[in-house]
């Protein structure tokens, strides 16, 4: 590392995973550059000792991205329900030139955001699928690397809370009866902290998770709870998912690929992850409430004690 302060370059921290790393990184001392598109999605640029702009998916544009840097994290992605620019444009082939990049400039640590259960996700949905041949990718690369394979965020939780909040009802994908430890984006970059700090979280592949564990029918009963209000919870059979997404493949692979996302956790009995961090989705929930944005609701979370 570059003496006692290390340079770590940030792709994906216009998004909720990645702003929340940024954040942390900012308040622990980090040197930071981040990648992005357009410097207005940045929740404080003033995090950021350097902000690069670039397009992960357009490899031209990333000459000198990786200079001087020691440790690359990326959680660049999407899921949409636009066709284009597909999973394998952004999620696969976008993390592959940040790798390239980080490469060419000799940095020591690579750390990519993959998802839960990726391995067998990857055989059911090309979205984990992309993101698994990335992880390989970047444990061939020769960096050392920690790749991280977290349960849902808060953020995906969100969909659930608008909702209710919006519509008044709430369609669970399956029974509702898997468990899962849904995990807020600040524990995560507490947990990123460590794994550039420590070196046992290094050449590792981290599933992780939030404090509390829910079915997801909880989560929906949560929600309704803490907007005061009766719960309205209808079931899309896992079946039914499948259907669906079999019909989209033809005209739009980026919605295939999420409706194989819903199905295989709606068939999962379990997506938990090792509980990290201490912040709680009722919490979250109740700022959402009050009418903060995504971005704000997770700040907020910063100021609750431990
Ligand atoms: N959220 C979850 O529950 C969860 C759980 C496990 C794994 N993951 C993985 O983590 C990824 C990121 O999740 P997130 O919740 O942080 O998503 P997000 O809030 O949508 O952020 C996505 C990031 O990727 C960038 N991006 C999207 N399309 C791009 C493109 N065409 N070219 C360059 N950059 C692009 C975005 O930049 P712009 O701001 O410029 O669009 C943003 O910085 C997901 O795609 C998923 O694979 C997510």
């Amino acid at each position: 590392m570059n003496g006692q302060r290390p340079r770590v370059m940030v792709a994906g921290a216009t998004g909720y995973i990645g702003g929340g790393v940024l954040e942390v990184l900012h308040q622990k001392g980090f040197w930071i550059r981040a990648l992005c598109r357009e410097k207005r999605r940045l929740v404080n640029p003033k995090w950021c000792n350097e902000i690069f702009l670039g397009h992960a998916t357009r490899p031209e544009t990333l000459k000198g991205l990786c200079e001087g840097i020691d440790v690359v994290f990326s959680s660049i992605g999407i899921h949409s329900f636009k066709c284009q620019p597909s999973i394998w444009e952004v999620d696969y082939q976008g993390n592959l030139n940040i790798l390239q990049a980080a490469k060419l400039a000799g940095v020591q640590q690579f750390i990519f955001v993959s998802v839960v259960r990726g391995a067998e996700m990857a055989r059911l949905t090309p979205l984990a699928a992309a993101r698994e041949k990335v992880a390989q990718a970047v444990k061939e690369s020769g960096m050392n690397y920690t790749i991280f394979a977290p349960t849902g965020f808060f953020n995906d939780m969100s969909y659930l809370f608008n909702a209710a909040r919006d519509k008044g009802v709430i369609y669970l994908f399956g029974e509702g009866r898997g468990q899962i430890n849904p995990l807020s984006a600040l524990d995560f970059g507490e947990e990123v902290v460590k794994a550039i700090r420590l070196p046992e979280l290094k050449n590792k592949v981290l599933t992780v998770g939030g404090c509390e564990t829910f079915t997801h029918r909880q989560i929906a009963e949560l929600a309704f709870e803490v907007l005061g209000k009766e719960p309205c919870i209808k079931i899309i059979p896992a079946g039914m998912v499948w259907l669906i997404a079999s019909l989209l493949r033809p005209f739009n692979y980026n919605a295939y690929a999420l409706f194989k996302f819903f199905e295989f956790m709606a068939r999962m009995p379990d997506v938990t992850g090792e509980v990290i961090g201490w912040r709680r989705l009722e919490d979250f929930f109740k700022n959402l409430a009050q009418g903060a944005s995504l971005a704000s609701a997770e700040r907020a979370l910063s100021l609750q004690p431990q």
